[in-house]
């Protein structure tokens, strides 16, 4: 098996729970503060060895390819007087190769994903990164998945528990026997009523899939709302070669969310000093 280089960012959602904002700005590109989420999600992948980054993007998403692009008359102008902010123009470094494939519709996560098919090769394992999923952390989060799907040769995702009226909003594993941070998968469920759902690990936006899940992929059907979904491929992959769950280490924030990027927001803005000062001011004075 090759080594897991590749890592596919499906960014082709409508994000309409940031309207109007994501009229014209992906969700995708919000910033924490002053860097966007995509960024946060590229330089997470770049550190876990990710060399080719595969953007699956609708058509109004042309903004995520220009923040990647070099500024070199910018930057030559920054270097001598600001370099800290020529550094900041650097969103990627020179090895890392872009791949924009256009989703066509916004018909999923599942189909999204099956964009990337004719760029993973057979014996190819990839990452999927949701970017609108924040970690904080001081572990990189993909990392220990990379681990245990070069081990085993599954796919593989990430969980974490989820508070039990929030778990109708996840796809819910039933865990098998913990090993450290990690269980084989013994049933995977989309959005269940929390008395139906098997335990309280919710999957979150990391996995490392092998080619395979594109057949199942190919074999799902839409659900109600005309969507391919990726639980029900997983479903299919656990059924088949089997499926495995890593812990998260982290604090994630649901930046899909408005609540969960507001929070983003505060929990990173809390760690510079002088921000954390005019934080705490203004909710005195409150
Ligand atoms: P979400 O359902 O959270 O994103 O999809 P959304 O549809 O953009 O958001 P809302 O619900 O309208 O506010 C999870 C991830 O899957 C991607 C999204 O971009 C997001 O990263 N996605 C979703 C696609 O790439 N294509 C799709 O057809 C659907």
């Amino acid at each position: 098996m090759k080594n897991i280089t590749k890592a596919v960012f499906p960014v082709g959602g409508m994000g309409t729970r940031f309207l109007p904002a994501t009229k014209s700005i992906p969700k995708e590109l919000l910033p924490i503060i002053d860097k966007p989420l995509i960024q946060y999600a590229v330089e997470e992948a770049i550190e876990a060895g990710i060399e080719t980054l595969i953007f699956i993007t609708s058509a109004s998403k042309h903004a995520i390819s220009d923040h990647f692009d070099p500024m070199p008359d910018l930057r030559e102008k920054f270097a001598k007087n600001k370099p800290h902010l020529a550094e900041k123009l650097d969103t990627l470094p020179l090895h890392v190769k872009r791949v924009f494939v256009p989703q066509g519709q916004p018909l999923g996560l599942g189909h999204a994903v099956l964009q990337a098919e004719t760029l993973i090769d057979e014996d190819e394992m990839f990452a999927v990164i949701l970017a609108d999923d924040f970690i904080q952390s001081d572990d990189n989060p993909l990392k220990p998945l990379i681990q245990a799907a070069e081990n085993s040769q599954l796919a593989t995702i990430s969980v974490e528990q989820v508070a039990q009226e929030r778990l109708s909003s996840y796809g819910v594993i039933a865990p098998k026997t913990w090993e450290k941070d990690v269980t084989q998968v013994s049933d995977i469920v989309e959005k269940p009523a929390v008395a139906d759902a098997p335990s309280d690990f919710g999957v979150i936006g990391r996995y490392v899939l092998p080619h395979a899940v594109f057949d199942y992929l190919k074999q799902t059907q839409s659900d109600k709302s005309g969507e391919i979904q990726l639980t029900d491929a997983l479903f299919s992959a656990m059924k088949g070669e089997g499926l495995q769950a890593v812990k998260l280490n982290g604090q994630r924030f649901d930046c899909g969310s408005q609540e969960g990027f507001v929070l983003a927001n505060l929990h990173v803005a809390m760690q510079d000093e002088d921000l954390k000062h005019s934080i705490n001011q203004a909710l005195r004075s409150n």
